[in-house]
């Protein structure tokens, strides 16, 4: 087989057209293949050498390895404009400009039952109590029997208590049903003065318009020589005005059980109800807001604290009714159904903390 020199020229320029003409690395490898790949036009030229006549393979040898590097540098020279292009495009298309403003408004709201805790929390650090936290799973001993519920006492079953199975020494974990062990908890580990406030989750087995069976408490608890009921009045009376945004409120102590307290009693609150809204601090009406008393002897007893000596008041609310109440929100299984609608309604800016000197809800 001869090879005319117008062959090679013509195919030279036939391959370079193509090199130029591949507007990406692919298809320009597909060129390069069909070319100098093993079975490529160029490679089969250069198997046809062997069957030459030594003079003509001397000229033919020469120009198919000039045709061979002319090819191969066109080719490595259009890959890099290829690959140059490519980044370029990627680097126009993924460009961002940090000198944008930030989004307008933030989309996240803070929920009502958090705003409530930072309110609650705000008021009462405010009249020097720390927060204190305990764990959800307790046992019978901190949840009941250190707060004075007699085993097989009554009280237990108005607590609808989850309860886990028996380990393998036959006790029973429990949700704890209110956030009262913390007092247990706290006055087993700290010695008197205690002033704390207990913000958590609490598990009960009940579900209604007003009921689930997880709800969120706050417990107080003031332990020192000399504090009595007359504290534990102002002090409740001081944070229901501050917590609903009031000068004045009506409010009653009314005689009450619990265990862990003697005397005790539940805090009621004034309303009047205009069309749907409830008014908060007026009015011949009644609403409960809390449980509330000074903390029985048999509770300081069970912690090692001579009841002679030391004393204090104790209470408890519900978080979530006081959310309902103050933010006038119907139906409580709401708090729980994460619907971005509701919660775009209800919630609150993410960055505007609660603080007395503004006002605790603007
Ligand atoms: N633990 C009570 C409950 O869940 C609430 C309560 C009432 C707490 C009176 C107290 C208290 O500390 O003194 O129903």
């Amino acid at each position: 087989m001869t090879v005319q020199t117008t062959d090679l020229t013509s195919l030279e320029r036939d391959i370079l057209a193509a090199i130029a003409a591949a507007e990406d690395e692919r298809t320009l490898d597909d060129v390069r293949v069909k070319a100098l790949g093993k079975k490529g036009r160029v490679s089969k030229l250069m198997k046809s050498l062997a069957a030459m006549e030594a003079d003509e393979r001397k000229v033919m040898g020469v120009k198919l390895n000039g045709l061979k590097t002319t090819l191969s540098d066109a080719i490595a020279e259009r890959q890099d404009e290829l690959h140059q292009a490519a980044l370029d495009a990627r680097l126009a298309a993924e460009k961002v400009d940090v000198t944008l403003p930030i989004r307008p408004h933030a989309e996240g709201r803070i929920h009502p039952v958090s705003q409530v805790f930072d309110e609650i929390i705000t008021i009462f650090a405010d009249m020097g109590f720390e927060v204190k936290e305990g764990p959800d799973i307790e046992d019978d001993f901190y949840n009941f029997t250190a707060l004075n519920f007699p085993p097989g006492h009554p009280a237990r079953d108005i607590h609808d208590t989850f309860f886990f199975h028996p380990d393998e020494n036959g006790e029973r974990k429990l949700l704890r049903t209110h956030t009262s062990p913390v007092q247990i908890r706290t006055m087993q580990a700290e010695k008197p003065p205690i002033r704390i406030i207990v913000p958590g989750r609490t598990y009960r087995c009940d579900s209604d318009q007003t009921h689930t069976p997880m709800f969120h408490q706050v417990e107080g608890l003031v332990i020192d020589q000399e504090t009595h009921m007359g504290h534990l009045k102002w002090c409740l009376e001081e944070f229901t005005k501050a917590f609903f945004e009031v000068d004045d409120i009506r409010f009653r102590f009314r005689p009450h059980f619990f265990p862990f307290t003697e005397p005790s009693a539940e805090m009621d609150i004034g309303y009047t109800r205009v069309g749907n809204e409830i008014r908060v601090g007026e009015g011949d009406d009644w609403l409960e807001i809390l449980g509330c008393g000074m903390v029985h002897p048999n509770v300081l007893k069970n912690v090692g604290l001579d009841p002679d000596v030391y004393q204090g008041f104790a209470f408890g609310m519900g978080v979530d009714r006081l959310a309902m109440l103050k933010y006038g929100i119907p139906d409580l299984r709401d708090f729980f159904a994460a619907d971005m609608r509701w919660l775009t309604h209800y919630g609150f800016a993410a960055l505007d903390m609660p603080n007395l000197a503004n006002g605790l809800s603007r």
